[in-house]
């Protein structure tokens, strides 16, 4: 099994693992669905929102409703569709009434987070609000409103990433001045997605002269995210399923062969 591939049946075996999850009693017992996130398994891009919603809740699928409306058109402007992108939330489960998550949910859900941004290994993480900015960045006194708009590398889990904080489309659906700071945002997307890395950037050739010395790395200036308690180590167990398994909202690569595994979008 190529790597591409085993990440992407690990990824719908964490799909099987949170839509069992009931690590937070009260979400558990209102949710319809559990939304995992859908999209192209293996992404360079990905959306991180903040909760499902009604609509959301009721098809199993993230930005559904009209928020979903708004990031379809910008993603469009931007030459791009949803099946390009994986786009997914900080929770899996709708808070009732549409409340703000609890700290003790974001605590329970995000290792399902972590996990997916490490199996589908995004280079650039658009996060949407206040929720999925924080978390991503591990900073809860900074808000969306200083941050969107500036890119940063971040080291999440095992790797870099480019984190992008951008407006929540639901926050601007009815402020034009926020839809067009949030257009202007997505405007870079593009661009943002051509940079390398730090880790992606060849290995610095030994000058001959130097051939058995140590070879230095350039340091790279990046910022660890400190998720700062055991349980958000990315690929920890969570608990297990008690549903039978099937297929997710996950579809395969274009840079995959499409041959052997059609689109799985099952919802
Ligand atoms: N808002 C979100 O943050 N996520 C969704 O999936 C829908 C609305």
């Amino acid at each position: 099994m190529s790597s591409a591939e085993q990440r992407r049946e690990e990824l719908k075996a964490t799909w099987e693992l949170a839509r069992g999850c009931v690590k937070c009693p009260q979400l558990a017992a209102t949710r319809q669905t559990v939304v995992f996130g859908a999209g192209n398994a293996d992404a360079d891009l990905m959306f991180v929102g903040e909760a499902p919603g009604a609509n959301e809740d009721r098809r199993g699928l993230p930005f559904v409703g009209q928020a979903g409306g708004l990031l379809d058109q910008l993603l469009s402007e931007i030459g791009l569709r949803r099946d390009d992108v994986f786009i997914a939330n900080v929770l899996k489960c709708r808070p009732p009434g549409n409340r703000d998550p609890l700290p003790q949910e974001i605590d329970n859900c995000q290792d399902y987070l972590f996990k997916q941004l490490e199996l589908i290994c995004p280079k650039l993480v658009c996060t949407l609000g206040n929720f999925a900015t924080k978390l991503l960045r591990g900073d809860p006194a900074t808000g969306i409103t200083r941050l969107h708009g500036r890119a940063e590398v971040r080291t999440i889990g095992p790797r870099e990433v480019r984190l992008y904080p951008l407006f929540h489309p639901a926050a601007a659906l009815y402020t034009p001045s926020m839809v067009a700071t949030l257009r202007e945002d997505f405007s870079r997307i593009p661009d943002l997605l051509q940079e390398a890395l730090p880790d992606d950037r060849p290995a610095p050739v030994p000058d001959v002269a130097l051939a058995f010395e140590p070879v230095i790395e350039p340091s790279v200036a990046v910022a660890v995210v400190e998720q700062g308690r055991e349980t958000s180590v990315v690929g920890q167990a969570a608990e297990p399923a008690d549903q039978p398994s099937g297929e997710g909202p996950i579809s395969e690569s274009p840079r995959q062969a499409a041959a052997d595994s059609p689109q799985l979008n099952l919802f």
